[in-house]
């Protein structure tokens, strides 16, 4: 698996790693089995959150861990409804628990929502402190979010911005990756399949994946994870609940485009014109 730097933290970090959103809707033993071959496999950036499965996940999470937690790159988030100081850190507490584990590497606030990001970014401050978490970020943050953050204390220390990113939604091309790398925030790309919309074979775009995907003996999905992937400032954390999804995943770190393969993604899959609204799940 290939490593690169994970923002301002000088840590080493694997580019694709596992989303585990709705994973408590999986069969629980082959879910943990993806979870454990992915560690394995290197994608060791594995990405939850207190929200997923209401804490169910999180506890998934911890059981596929438990005896491996030193090799896991392990981030989680607090929902903007938990969003002031002593809530933050309470919700942190609990995610700990769940996870089974005494620190997480990155904590992150959700979404903005309605939260006190004073309060939040206090709390992160503290947690750090503590060793509760070593490092904190944001989630959906565009970039008038980011340039507040910035002006809060404890918003310089942010060294992440999870956000949606695919081949159909480019918009984060335009304004938030070029901030991001400005200001040395790694940007974690979610839901790089689409979420549930992944382009179907015989449509247009489909077909057009496919055709890449056969002159390099690879698969759609695996072009789609690289074409992120490609860029050292993005980290792709794709959701799979089962050892063959993990695998075709992970072996898209493997695949080498060409010049004229990036040039046909681009003309298929263009990035919008206008910088609009950042877009979320
Ligand atoms: N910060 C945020 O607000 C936010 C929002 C959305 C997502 N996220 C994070 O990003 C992660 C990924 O996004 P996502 O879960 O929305 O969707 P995704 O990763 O874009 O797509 C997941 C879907 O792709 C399928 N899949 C995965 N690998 C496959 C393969 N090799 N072949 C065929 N199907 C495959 C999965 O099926 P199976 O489950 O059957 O394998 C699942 O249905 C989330 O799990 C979560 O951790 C964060």
């Amino acid at each position: 698996m290939r490593l690169e730097k994970f923002g301002s933290t000088g840590r080493g970090v694997s580019v694709i790693g596992q989303g585990t959103w709705d994973l408590e809707r999986a069969d629980r033993k082959p879910a943990i089995a993806a979870l454990q071959r992915g560690v394995e496999l290197g994608m060791t950036h594995i990405d939850t959150a207190e929200y997923y499965g209401a804490g169910r996940v999180e506890e998934i999470v911890g059981e596929a861990i438990v005896d491996r937690r030193e090799q896991v790159f392990l981030v989680s988030k607090v929902c903007p409804n938990h969003g002031t100081y002593a809530q933050t850190l309470k919700a942190c507490e609990d995610s700990l628990k769940r996870l089974r584990t005494d620190r997480l590497d990155v904590y992150l606030l959700h979404w903005r929502g309605r939260a006190d990001l004073v309060g939040v970014f206090k709390a992160f401050l503290d947690l750090q402190r503590q060793g509760k978490i070593l490092h904190a970020g944001v989630s959906n943050f565009d970039v008038h979010d980011l340039e507040d953050m910035r002006a809060i204390e404890g918003g310089q220390a942010m060294v992440c911005n999870q956000v949606l990113y695919h081949l159909e939604e480019r918009t984060i091309e335009n304004a938030v990756l070029p901030w991001c790398i400005d200001h040395h925030l790694a940007v974690t790309a979610y839901s790089p399949f689409g979420h549930d919309r992944f382009p179907t074979p015989h449509s247009p775009h489909g077909k057009v994946l496919q055709a890449i995907a056969d002159a390099h003996g690879a698969t759609p999905r695996q072009v789609a994870l690289q074409f992120l992937v490609h860029d050292p400032h993005v980290f792709a954390i794709p959701k799979a609940s089962s050892v063959a999804h993990t695998e075709e995943n992970a072996a898209a770190v493997d695949l080498r485009l060409t010049a004229e393969d990036f040039a046909w993604l681009e003309k298929t899959f263009p990035k919008p014109h206008l910088t609009t609204a950042l877009p979320s799940l």
